[in-house]
């Protein structure tokens, strides 16, 4: 029997996102009663490994302004972002940093003991708040000291969420499993926030924490929710050779160089104004272009080829005060001091642009196109969509304290109209005796079946890093289909060995195994019907955008049968029409 848990609200996620919502319903109403559940401990959400900086308009004394924020946002986005949630972005984005001021956060400061901003690619102005480059591990710390000084919230740490329960079109819960007992729980509540990050983990050389495989993005189409713009993922340029460990845009933004084999500074071929600080997708077509046309490096262990980010110009003060995670990274995981060695780097999988499917509000929504009433998505598994085709660096933290912001303050008004109105809660009894099956069936499956899940989860990577990085063809994506089709039969028949149920890590990872399977098969097939190439889906046969047939989003709805239907809706263009980019 499924023990019954409740709460006014629960969160699922505990990273920056899922923390700021937190605060935001205890600030409108200390009497509401919040669940925030995290299958890790809570502070060791991806959130923390956040480097270079939070994007924000502070000093427009100096010149800059939203106006100007988001305009590159947009252009950067190659024009999918929808202009109307990118003005309400760039709009809140100043207060969030002053209020993390206020609750404490150690930002990185002027001379004059103002905020210090540094530059990032596509933003016209030094614009990315930072603390050294461990930004998003003190937004995490300041975060949860604010939380602590609220009660009446609980924290379940190790808890792994499976299904979102919906029922006529409302939230009803969450079924999740607790890892310490492998029990499972039904979280009720009137409401839900959904936070549960990216889904880098679909590859093998990324800069993402282990644990994000992208379960959020799984459960909400499993729940018939549609995901958006999935073929959108960002590759970082600069994931450190050979482990794709995170060497932060603000090496660039400092004054670092990208250097080829020959040692030039190839980016003058490419973005001759903006040359490193151009956008993410255009610097990482770039190094892969100087390593396809053979002016690359090779690392003799793995075979991977980069090309190299030199920081010694910068001199040792600077890389120390402003760059200690890059120096102590490069040291421990690549043998490599830079500020004598320039750093081995190629582009890493770094951010999911798309997501679940939301509005302006982060109200999640349905096959419909209506709210999932008392659902939100918040932080980088909502597409709400600000970042379109291509995120710009610095924007995504921004975007976790904006949407948790918004979601938080929304939730907060929801149920305290429910509670006045004597509202219930609801137990779809049949919804949870079905996944409860669902899960613990795993359980009964036995070696005979001979599929590991650690062979298909190494599976999926090989296949995503080959076919769908940086460089995509029709002939590679619909190889990668193939073999994905094949990978998510293969995930029904595969076996966890430990038939325990007290931290069965084995059943989580075949759960996760199952979640990256259903989502790097919708990424796959939305690349392979997008017939051009924008932002950081880029097409070989087709390296043209075109705005006559694709300027529109991608929703990805995923059958009872277990197929994956799309549909298009269109972009929202409220202040700029597309024009060509260039930088
Ligand atoms: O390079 C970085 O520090 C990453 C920042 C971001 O993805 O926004």
């Amino acid at each position: 029997m499924v023990e019954v848990v409740d709460h006014d609200i629960i969160i699922v996620g505990s990273g920056i996102a899922g923390l700021r919502a937190a605060i935001e319903i205890k600030r409108q109403d200390p009497s509401i009663d919040v669940a925030v559940i995290s299958k890790v401990q809570l502070m060791r959400s991806h959130s923390v490994s956040a480097e270079g900086g939070t994007a924000a308009v502070l000093y427009t004394e100096e010149g800059d302004n939203i106006v100007s924020h988001a305009w590159d946002t947009i252009k950067g986005s190659d024009f999918l972002a929808d202009q109307d949630v990118v003005w309400m972005f760039v709009k809140y984005a100043p207060s969030e940093i002053r209020q993390l001021e206020r609750w404490g956060m150690p930002w990185s400061r002027r001379p004059d003991g103002r905020i210090a901003q540094r530059p990032f690619g596509g933003h016209a102005f030094p614009r990315a708040c930072y603390a050294a480059d461990k930004t998003g591990f003190y937004e995490m710390q300041t975060l949860y000291g604010r939380l602590l000084g609220f009660d009446n919230w609980t924290r379940y740490d190790e808890y792994y969420v499976t299904s979102i329960v919906i029922e006529d079109n409302s939230f009803r819960g969450v079924t999740a499993i607790d890892m310490s007992s492998g029990e499972m729980v039904f979280f009720r509540a009137y409401a839900g926030i959904i936070a549960t990050g990216g889904a880098g983990r679909l590859y093998k050389f990324t800069t993402y924490a282990y644990t994000a495989t992208g379960d959020g993005l799984a459960m909400a189409m499993r729940a018939g929710i549609p995901l958006k713009d999935m073929e959108f993922v960002q590759f970082h340029p600069t994931g450190l050779v050979p482990s794709g460990i995170l060497i932060t845009e603000g090496a660039r933004g400092e004054g670092g160089h990208l250097l080829n084999a020959k040692g030039e500074r190839f980016m003058s071929r490419y973005a001759p104004k903006a040359m490193e600080l151009a956008p993410r997708d255009v610097v990482s077509r770039a190094i892969m272009t100087e390593i396809k046309e053979g002016r690359g490096l090779k690392e003799e262990y793995t075979g991977l080829e980069y090309v190299l980010l030199d920081l010694r110009h910068l001199g040792e003060e600077k890389i120390t005060q402003r760059l200690p995670a890059v120096r102590e990274v490069s040291i421990k995981h690549a043998g490599i001091d830079p500020v004598e060695e320039p750093i081995p780097i190629r582009p890493a999988a770094h951010y999911t642009m798309g997501g679940i499917h939301t509005n302006k509000y982060y109200q999640v929504l349905s096959t419909e196109n209506k709210w999932v009433k008392g659902l939100w998505a918040a932080g980088e598994v909502a597409a709400a969509s600000i970042h379109g085709a291509n995120r710009l660096g610095s924007n995504s933290t921004t975007e976790c304290l904006v949407s948790g912001m918004i979601a938080g303050h929304q939730a907060a008004q929801y149920v305290q109209k429910l509670k006045k109105e004597g509202a219930q809660l609801e137990t779809p009894r049949e919804e949870i005796e079905s996944e409860e099956k669902r899960v613990y069936d795993k359980l009964l499956k036995t070696e005979t079946s001979n599929v590991s899940v650690y062979d298909i989860r190494e599976e999926i990577r090989t296949v995503m890093d080959r076919y769908v990085y940086v460089f995509r063809d029709e002939e590679g994506l619909k190889t990668a289909l193939r073999k994905l089709r094949e990978i998510r039969s293969l995930v029904e028949k595969s076996y966890p060995e430990d038939k325990s149920r007290v931290y069965n890590t084995d059943l989580i990872m075949s759960l996760e195994a199952a979640n990256m399977a259903d989502v790097a098969y919708v990424v796959t097939q939305s690349a392979l019907n997008r017939t051009e190439s924008r932002g950081a889906h880029y097409r070989i046969d087709y390296p043209r955008r075109d705005d006559e047939n694709w300027l529109k989003h991608t929703l990805a709805i995923l059958t009872r049968e277990g197929e994956v239907q799309f549909s298009y809706i269109p972009v929202t263009i409220t202040t700029w029409k597309p024009i060509e980019r260039k930088y």
